[in-house]
């Protein structure tokens, strides 16, 4: 069912997300002339407000957090906007929600940015309201559950209302440029996909390191962990993107089908194969910062910190670890995907006392979008003894490469694919289901081990039982 919406609807119009992203978001596209010029939007959250008090309360929001030579046409797109107050805990108040955004010409998109405990009853305000027919759809905030069988429950009483063709599950690292980018790297080019494989890669490893702390969030992600925050859903897609056999075509279905056969292939992790940590006291940036127990004002045995060697168990990836490792408060923000190559099968500078290092590239995701590609060169010089050898840098800079590109959020991407229905970089059914199924299956684990996080210190790159993990196999994390 392709429409473009010509009506959008936002819950949790006055939380974090609708601050930070989504108010910005959809006013940097309406700004950029991408919004239809009939799409109105209407929040709705708990807090009484008028349509004049939202719209204020959006321009502060995108005064605090969008750049001022993107928000040209600010006035334009606040015009869009209206309110309706909402507790989306019971029936009642949906029929007048409905009225307040009217019949759409094309169709209603609907975007669900509240707690997970609210999704069911919000299904159920949506469908007595008449919400739910053919010419709507519904994206997804994570978190979509906590395990694999709330996630379900999620997921089945959306499906209850919604066919799985207009479910959007967000996972906004798929939004994001640099992650749309591995795509292009992989399968736009004849170089990489002939060596992508057991045979010529000898580990992949990726890091998502954050240098903040708890932040606002604290009950949510004292709840949930670097695991479930992280490594469930980003993570995830990153190696399936990474893992993933070539799609017919870039369309939903295509890249869907075979991002959910690497989520299935993941072999059950084994005792020696995960640390968790949790940050101590520390200095970051410069700054020193208070523990997580000092933050939370608790004590606590939630992991900021995880790392994790994988399998995936299919013809392609026979042998090959997939180091995965995230965590809050470390030396850096940086996210990155390492592929580590093999040794050349055979040197013939060995004679000659030369040693050749295995070719690596990094595949630079944020803050700073570059590829890095290491080569063996002959260092210059007229040496006696024979020859030296020095791996040198190819090194690609996005930023460069596309100057005057602007610098998107990963919700304009995706809202857009929303409005216009384009399901390619939403998480389907199946996937979700995987995820969850191999995240369970550790917390099991670890629960039946009695693992509990390993103290470090702010600013440093998670307990030192991390590094052993990949030392252990004659590897050291890329830094
Ligand atoms: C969110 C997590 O999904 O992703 C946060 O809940 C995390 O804990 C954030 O900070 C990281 O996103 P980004 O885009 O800053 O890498």
């Amino acid at each position: 069912t392709r429409f473009t919406a010509d009506r959008l609807l936002v819950f949790g119009a006055t939380g974090d997300l609708s601050q930070r992203m989504l108010l910005p978001s959809l006013c940097a596209l309406s700004h950029d002339g991408l919004l239809s010029s009939a799409l109105k939007i209407t929040g709705t959250a708990r807090s009484a407000m008028s349509d004049a008090e939202f719209r204020n309360f959006a321009r502060a929001a995108l005064e605090k957090h969008l750049p001022a030579n993107r928000r040209g046409g600010m006035a334009d797109f606040l015009n869009r906007l209206a309110y309706q107050p909402l507790d989306a805990s019971t029936v009642e108040g949906f029929d007048a929600l409905a009225q307040k955004v009217g019949t759409p010409k094309q169709g209603l998109a609907i975007f669900l940015s509240t707690a997970p405990s609210l999704f069911e009853p919000t299904i159920a305000g949506l469908q007595s309201a008449g919400l739910t027919g053919a010419n709507v759809r519904i994206g997804l905030e994570k978190p979509l559950g906590s395990d694999l069988a709330s996630s379900r429950e999620i997921n089945d009483a959306v499906a209850a209302a919604f066919s799985e063709d207009r479910i959007f599950r967000i996972d906004h690292y798929l939004g994001k440029e640099t992650v749309q980018n591995l795509l292009a790297l992989r399968f736009a080019n004849l170089l990489f996909e002939p060596i992508w494989n057991a045979n010529y890669i000898d580990h992949v490893q990726i890091t998502v390191a954050e240098t903040v702390g708890l932040e606002s969030r604290v009950a949510y992600y004292d709840d949930s962990g670097a695991l479930r925050d992280m490594v469930q859903n980003h993570m995830l897609q990153l190696l399936a993107l990474v893992a993933m056999e070539p799609p017919t075509s870039f369309d939903a279905t295509a890249v869907r089908d075979e991002k959910v056969k690497v989520l299935r292939s993941l072999r059950r992790v084994e005792e020696s194969e995960s640390v968790t940590g949790q940050y101590r006291t520390g200095v970051v940036g410069g700054k020193s910062v208070p523990g997580y127990d000092e933050e939370l004002g608790k004590d606590s045995e939630t992991e900021t910190f995880v790392a994790i060697k994988a399998h995936v168990d299919n013809w392609r990836w026979k042998g090959v670890p997939f180091y995965l490792r995230t965590g809050k408060r470390l030396p850096e923000r940086v996210t990155e995907i390492v592929i580590q190559f093999r040794c050349v099968p055979h040197s013939i500078f060995q004679s000659r006392g030369a040693r050749t290092q295995p070719n690596r590239l990094v595949i630079g995701i944020q803050p700073e979008e570059n590829i890095h590609l290491s080569l063996m060169a002959k260092v210059p010089g007229l040496d006696r003894e024979g020859i030296r050898l020095r791996p040198v840098p190819l090194d690609i800079s996005m930023p460069d490469a596309f100057a005057g590109a602007v610098k998107r959020i990963a919700y304009e991407r995706l809202l857009l694919d929303l409005l216009e229905g384009d399901q390619t970089l939403f998480v389907r059914r199946d996937e979700v289901e995987a995820q969850w199924e191999w995240i369970d299956a550790i917390r099991a684990l670890w629960a039946r081990e009695g693992l509990t996080p390993r103290a470090y210190p702010a600013g440093h790159w998670g307990p030192s039982a991390a590094i052993a993990l990949v030392e252990r196999d004659g590897i050291s994390w890329h830094e």
